[in-house]
């Protein structure tokens, strides 16, 4: 079975997020089910110097405003098709975002380009590799299905998975004959949506089979206060929607083998966890104190992942000698105010802002517990990794948080599989409640033990999940 995937960030290659991951990881544990997985993605600066054996596939003399070359290669362990063309995608940085912290103003044209590229090779573009499924990621991949739509049979079946319902893709009507779509599909069973053209609203019209990366969140995204107004689509298309929870790459994110830590360890030495508690707090700052409860903090700062929970509790947090370790960019104000805290916090908060992979290891492997206080979240990874690493994921009750987290209550903990603590709603009140049990229990050592090892011996791989869309790649097939 040949896949293509489409995705616009393939980690180890470029990231920001947890699509990253995902597109990155997912090949190869699709490989052990017998999926060919080939992956296509733009060909940014940071691609086509990873680019390795590159060979130019295609020539387009005109393509969305300038010559393009379809190139295969590999990189970061994956097969990959690459989408040269300098006038799209020759930018440093961020794949989506100008030096001015905007969106590129021509983001329609280069992530229509994507799934044009994309639907030419379901079309049988590359000979040698004919997609039997085309799998396209987040709005940036959505406009594969449309393409598909347009062309004649045979066409290989497609998925399109939601990563995040929040980001669509929406576009003016008028750059609809730039981007080679026709009037016909300018409609409400095609791209158009509320007058403009929704990249992902037309691709889960058209998809044969949408997914998204939880079964809480799928069912989420289909209430009017998930859906972020695509609810209507997915209850009508709901007979095909479906919910696999993501995996973790358990060779990136391995504390028995990890690189970044100042010491290794596994389930049966988390004594020599207190290595790497002491070389955060030393990096980061934070008074070096064994007995310090240290929270950690790995994310994107944005409303979605509420943050300013933590801001506003921030005094109680850090009572009894409490400690906060936090590493995250995105929005400016919460930015600031995290710096603000570090000065008003001495020694009690830490933090950095930017992106620094190696820091988000040593915060998994260092931090005592983990805050995930997300609005909404389709998954989250970063409360995998802290199960992997035995810091204790502290999350809300919502989409992916949900489904992976058992909390710490009396019975979860007398039977065994308590991994973590959950609060609902997502307020203050409830995540300070949440904080108090934390603490409450930090003062047990031995409960605290098993948490850590019950989360570190959970399954968190991408076994599971790869089976799983195995399994709906094959039902597709046979349709
Ligand atoms: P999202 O994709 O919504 O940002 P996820 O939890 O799915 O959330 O994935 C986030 C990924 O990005 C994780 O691999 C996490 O370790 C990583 N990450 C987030 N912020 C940073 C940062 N500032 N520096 C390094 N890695 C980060
Ligand atoms: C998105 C979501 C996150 C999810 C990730 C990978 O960025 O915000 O919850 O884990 O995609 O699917």
């Amino acid at each position: 079975l040949n896949v293509l995937s489409v995705a616009s960030e393939v980690f180890p290659i470029i990231k920001t997020g947890g699509l990253a991951d995902v597109a990155g990881a997912l090949p190869s544990a699709l490989a052990e089910e017998g999926v060919t997985v080939v992956t296509l993605m733009p060909g940014y600066p940071a691609v086509l110097n990873a680019l390795e054996n590159a060979e130019t596939l295609h020539q387009y003399p005109a393509f969305f405003g300038g010559t393009a070359r379809l190139l295969s290669g590999r990189a970061g362990g994956l097969d990959l098709f690459v989408i040269d063309a300098p006038h799209l995608f020759e930018r440093p940085g961020s794949p989506y975002l100008a030096p001015n912290g905007r969106d590129w103003p021509d983001n329609a044209r280069r992530f229509a380009a994507l799934g044009r590229a994309a639907a030419d090779i379901g079309q049988g573009l590359v000979p040698g590799f004919i997609p039997d499924i085309v799998h396209a990621h987040d709005w940036q991949a959505a406009l594969v299905p449309v393409y598909l739509s347009l062309t004649g049979q045979p066409r290989p079946g497609t998925v399109v998975t939601i990563h995040n319902i929040a980001f669509q893709g929406i576009f003016p009507a008028d750059l609809l004959f730039e981007l080679g779509l026709p009037a016909s599909i300018f409609t409400v069973d095609g791209v158009e949506y509320y007058g403009q053209i929704g990249f992902l609203k037309g691709g889960l019209q058209l998809a044969d089979r949408i997914t998204t990366v939880s079964p809480t969140y799928a069912k989420e995204i289909q209430t009017p206060e998930g859906g972020m107004a695509l609810d209507g689509l997915l209850r009508a298309r709901s007979g095909i929607v479906s919910g696999i929870l993501n995996g973790i790459d358990d060779k990136v994110w391995d504390p028995a083998t990890d690189q970044h830590l100042a010491l290794t360890y596994d389930r049966g030495s988390l004594e020599r966890r207190a290595a790497n508690k002491r070389a955060l707090q030393d990096r980061l700052g934070l008074k070096p104190d064994p007995d310090a409860l240290l929270f950690g903090v790995v994310s994107r700062l944005s409303e979605q992942k509420g943050l300013d929970l933590v801001l506003a509790g921030l005094s109680r947090l850090l009572s009894e000698g409490a400690q906060l370790a936090l590493l995250g960019a995105g929005d400016r104000t919460l930015e600031e105010s995290f710096q603000t805290a570090r000065v008003v916090y001495p020694g009690q908060v830490g933090c950095v802002i930017g992106y620094d992979e190696k820091l988000a290891h040593q915060i998994q492997g260092g931090s005592d517990a983990l805050l995930v206080p997300s609005r909404f979240e389709p998954c989250g990874l970063t409360q995998l990794c802290a199960m992997r690493y035995g810091s204790i994921p502290v999350v809300s009750r919502v989409g992916g948080l949900a489904d992976t987290i058992i909390d710490a209550n009396e019975m979860a903990i007398a039977n065994g599989a308590a991994t973590g603590f959950q609060f609902g709603p997502v307020t203050f009140g409830a995540a300070l409640d949440a904080i108090d049990r934390v603490k409450h229990l930090w003062r047990d050592k031995d409960a605290w033990h098993r948490l850590q090892a019950n989360g570190m011996g959970a399954d968190l791989s991408w076994h599971r999940p790869a089976r799983q869309y195995a399994d709906l790649y094959r039902s597709l097939r046979a349709v």
